[in-house]
């Protein structure tokens, strides 16, 4: 498919539009970045790995009937969409403390989170993505009670489902971010869901399966990603 023009460029992804208005491109990159683009790189077919896996969980999530912007892999780099309106927050679900978590409230790494945590953080690169309360989210007006709701109903049921087709592969779904957009007024799953926008750690081993591993300089990139797209292919 013809690609248009360029309607964004974000640190891992570029999207542009196609001859249908209700359609987009997105083309996945190789760029790696963390805490907010102070630190960048490249992670070699990275955005090829990317593709094939959101590309597999999209499927997976639209066949336990939830909606996604996914329409079809187009090529190694990219996939069709549905061309959203993005709500500005990123909503994050955690199995496991880790991470900021663990930073900002001084928890075990490794906690297990029973129910599971949602947080949501505002998509603002000048103020650092801060964490956001829903009275935060209200008095901004990212979301309405309706999309609030929804959102968390979306992504606890895509946690429940994610979780197990992970532990089938060997790998535990410690913590995940998600991105929701409006499609035609009906609010739906968009971004990606990859070694980039989870964290997975190896069930026997606990070893590191995910961009964790460039955060904090682990090696071995690219044998990381291209393991988590064989097991999630099989
Ligand atoms: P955090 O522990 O750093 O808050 O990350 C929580 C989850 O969100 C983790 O799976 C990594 C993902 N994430 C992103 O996808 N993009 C980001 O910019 C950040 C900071 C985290
Ligand atoms: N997306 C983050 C950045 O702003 C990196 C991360 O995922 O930690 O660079």
């Amino acid at each position: 498919m013809e690609r248009g023009s360029l309607l964004y460029e974000g640190k891992a992804k570029k999207v542009f539009a196609t001859p249908n208005p209700d359609q987009v491109i997105q083309y996945f990159k190789d760029d790696a970045t963390a805490f907010n683009a102070q630190k960048r790189g490249t992670i070699f077919e990275k955005g090829i790995v990317n593709n094939k896996i959101s590309t597999r969980l999209f499927e997976l999530l639209n066949e336990a009937g939830i909606p996604t912007h996914f329409v079809e892999e187009l090529s190694d780099r990219e996939m069709l969409a549905k061309h959203v309106s993005i709500v500005l927050l990123e909503v994050v679900v955690r199995n496991r403390a880790t991470g900021s978590l663990v930073k900002r409230l001084g928890l075990e790494d490794g906690m297990v989170l029973d129910p599971p945590l949602l947080e949501f953080f505002y998509k603002k690169d000048e103020l650092n993505d801060p964490l956001v309360t829903e009275d935060h989210i209200r008095l901004l007006k990212l979301a309405d009670e309706s999309c609030l709701a929804q959102m968390k109903t979306l992504a606890f049921k895509i946690n429940d489902v994610l979780t197990p087709f992970f532990k089938s592969r060997g790998m535990l779904l410690v913590d995940f971010k998600l991105e929701f957009g409006f499609y035609k007024d009906q609010l739906i799953l968009a971004d990606e869901i990859s070694p980039d926008t989870c964290r997975l750690w190896d069930i026997k081993s606990g070893e590191i399966l995910d961009k964790d591993r460039f955060r904090k300089d682990l090696g071995r990139l690219e044998e990381t990603y291209q393991e988590v797209l064989k097991r999630v292919s099989a």
